[in-house]
């Protein structure tokens, strides 16, 4: 019995299914289009937003932490996070071409600072989510990390977006403290870290 609930606990299949239960009614909407279109584009942004910063989130509090059992967990689960904000994005640029309805007004927009900031995070979580698999880990090498670091670019690009649109929004400055408050944690950790192993290895043996 402990090992069913623990291989369901462990199922990345299980793990999809929760990433997508927010998309529901966004999906539905792909045939109905019974929402309104400002309620649908802030939920997919937001969702979009939201898995970001969790993914964002991990490894620092994998530093920290000194990689605490639920962290790890999620930790394993990153990429995932990190494409289930790519597939909130992409349902969100659907809803807006749906909405705008032709391609040249889809481009003749493109050059509204608004939605410049979205198509340039939007194009940024498509490298990240096409780099995401195996085979480029293993093909890009060395440059797969720093690649990888696009991911705070695309959200710093989603939250100017945000901010262009809605001028103050206060989920803007809790994620924005919250990730910069992690990224100054986790350098602190790893200067005392270094520190304490410089003082050890000093020491008479
Ligand atoms: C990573 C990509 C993107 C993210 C994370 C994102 C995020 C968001 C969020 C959170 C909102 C909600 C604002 C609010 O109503 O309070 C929003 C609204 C909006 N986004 Fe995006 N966005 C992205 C890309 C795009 C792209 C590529 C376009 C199209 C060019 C776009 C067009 C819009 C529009 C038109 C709205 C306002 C809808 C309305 O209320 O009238 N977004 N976005």
């Amino acid at each position: 019995m402990m090992t069913l609930l623990h291989s369901i606990l462990n199922s990345h299949y299980l793990f999809w299914v929760l990433l997508a239960v927010p998309s529901r009614g966004l999906v539905a909407d792909i045939w109905w289009e019974d929402k309104y279109y400002a309620e649908i584009m802030y939920e997919s942004g937001t969702w979009s937003v939201i898995f970001m910063v969790v993914a964002l989130a991990i490894t620092p509090l994998m530093k920290i932490s000194k990689n605490w059992r639920p962290i790890f967990w999620l930790q394993k689960r990153r990429r995932a996070i990190g494409v289930a904000s790519f597939g909130y994005a992409a349902l969100h640029t659907y809803f807006y071409i749906r909405f705008v309805g032709t391609l040249e007004l889809v481009v003749l927009e493109a050059f509204d600072i608004v939605f410049l900031l979205g198509w340039i995070a939007f194009i940024m979580l498509i490298i990240l989510a096409l780099t995401s698999n195996q085979t480029s880990v293993r093909k890009l090498g060395r440059t797969w990390k720093p690649l990888q670091r696009m991911a705070y670019a695309a959200l710093a690009f989603s939250f100017l977006h945000w901010w262009w649109l809605d001028q103050f929004i206060p989920e803007l400055v809790y994620w924005t403290a919250i990730i910069a408050a992690l990224q100054v944690m986790r350098v602190t950790f790893s200067k005392l870290n270094l520190k304490r192993r410089r003082l050890t290895s000093s020491l008479p043996q």
